[in-house]
């Protein structure tokens, strides 16, 4: 039993030293070119987000015809998670965790549904429209007003009311997002 284990570790350990060594053998390095659908990630002070813009008015437009079947009208919950309200709830015994009563980057938001949503076509929406309904749950939380548009340089200028509630790992602190 003993034996047959350390036969199968050292044929496991053989593999994985032939198979690294073949790594080298084959394929090539990927070009900026093919690389650049993959490059989306947007950080907290709005680095990465793309040319492009939206208001209020059109993201209710995307979030009608692309995310109200999971999320409700209005974004007040249906068969998939709420995304609007529940600010002030989250230190009582009825926490209520939405997009913008938990989330504390604006720019997290439109890096989520970028990559995400909507849940069965995940990257499918247009820069312009991810703005747009950006701007509308922003708008429906109640951060954004009714005229609002947002582009690269409005979104990382968004204050989330719980943009305070964490306390951030040391090496995260230097992030400072403009308000
Ligand atoms: C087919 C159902 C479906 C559709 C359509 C859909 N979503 Fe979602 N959404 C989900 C599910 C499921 C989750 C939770 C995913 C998880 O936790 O991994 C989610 C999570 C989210 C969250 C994060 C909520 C949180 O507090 O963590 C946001 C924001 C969101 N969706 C936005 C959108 C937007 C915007 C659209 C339209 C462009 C959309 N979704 C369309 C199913 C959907």
């Amino acid at each position: 039993m003993f034996w047959h284990r350390n036969i199968a570790l050292a044929a496991v350990a053989a593999l994985s030293i032939s198979s690294s060594a073949l790594a080298y053998e084959f394929g090539r390095t990927a070009t900026p070119e093919e690389m650049k659908p993959w490059d989306i990630d947007v950080r907290p002070d709005g680095k990465g987000l793309p040319d492009g813009s939206g208001t209020v008015g059109h993201g209710k437009e995307v979030f009608a015809e692309n995310c109200a079947a999971c999320h409700g009208d209005n974004g007040q919950g249906g068969i998939k998670d709420r995304l609007v309200g529940g600010q002030g709830t989250l230190a009582s015994d009825n926490p209520i965790k939405t997009v913008g009563s938990f989330w504390p980057y604006a720019t997290t938001l439109f890096d989520y549904i970028h990559r995400a949503m909507p849940y069965q076509a995940p990257g499918s929406l247009s820069v312009d429209d991810t703005y747009a309904v950006t701007a509308y749950l922003l708008n429906l939380n109640g951060i954004l007003p009714d005229d609002a548009k947002l582009d690269q340089v409005s979104l990382p200028k968004v204050q989330m009311p719980n943009r305070d509630g964490f306390i951030p790992e040391p090496e995260f602190r230097k992030i400072t997002n403009s308000r």
